[in-house]
């Protein structure tokens, strides 16, 4: 199966917000990925509540949204009421993530774990069962536009073979620095969602480049 490929707006021309939604729609991506970030957790805020209520007004795919923020329990019911599908935290936010895990679920939204590059796998041991989604960070969050870290290949495949040997039915995204030099490495390797900014937005047809990375990973 190939990839599902969910470009992020953080990369969208923002002024033009609704033209870019509905090229994802008209589009074969799978998901919308929306980073919000609270300036605290990671060192820039993306934005909030009124955009992602706006986004949500037009998308017509799967929203996943991705916290970078500290204490994300006070936001799960808002999230939720925003027309969230998928809500993923930082593993690195969360004091107690079980919990967290189960009032997102509660919400009726799948619930995601979001490592940062330096997190290791084996942190998940006990919770894989109850996770929907691992997204691996292959950038530091904060930024779109950065490099991709070559380290996330053999995490892609350590995660593969926890999920398998637990017989958890959890998918594998990664964000951060996709493009179509490493997309098919990362689809062989086990991941089942790329996330791509800047290399869908800035590039010069983005509707294009998101059926190449398609392909890339069938
Ligand atoms: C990084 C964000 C990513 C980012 C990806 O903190 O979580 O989702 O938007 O952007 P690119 O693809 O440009 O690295
Ligand atoms: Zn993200």
């Amino acid at each position: 199966m190939s990839s599902l490929i969910a470009p992020s707006i953080l990369a969208a021309d923002f002024a033009n917000l609704q033209r870019d939604i509905e090229m994802v729609n008209a589009s074969e991506a799978d998901w919308f990925h929306i980073d919000i970030m609270d300036g605290v957790f990671v060192p820039n805020i993306s934005f909030g509540m009124p955009v992602l209520k706006a986004i949500s007004k037009h998308a017509k795919k799967t929203l996943d949204v991705h916290l970078m923020i500290v204490d994300p329990d006070r936001y799960i019911r808002t999230f939720a009421e925003l027309g969230s599908n998928i809500l993923t935290v930082h593993y690195e936010a969360c004091t107690h993530l079980h919990r967290t895990i189960q009032a997102i679920k509660s919400e009726g939204m799948k619930a995601g774990v979001a490592l940062n590059p330096h997190t290791n796998i084996t942190v998940l041991e006990d919770i894989i069962l109850d996770l929907d989604l691992v997204c691996l960070m292959s950038v530091n969050p904060g930024f779109g536009g950065q490099s991709f870290i070559e380290n996330t290949y053999q995490k892609v495949e350590q995660l593969k073979r926890l999920i398998t040997k637990k017989g958890a039915s959890t998918i594998i995204e990664i964000d951060g620095g996709v493009t179509s030099t490493n997309a098919k490495q990362l689809h062989d390797a086990g991941a089942d969602v790329l996330v791509a900014g800047s290399f869908v937005f800035k590039s010069e047809n983005p509707s294009s480049t998101i059926s190449e990375l398609k392909q890339l990973t069938v």
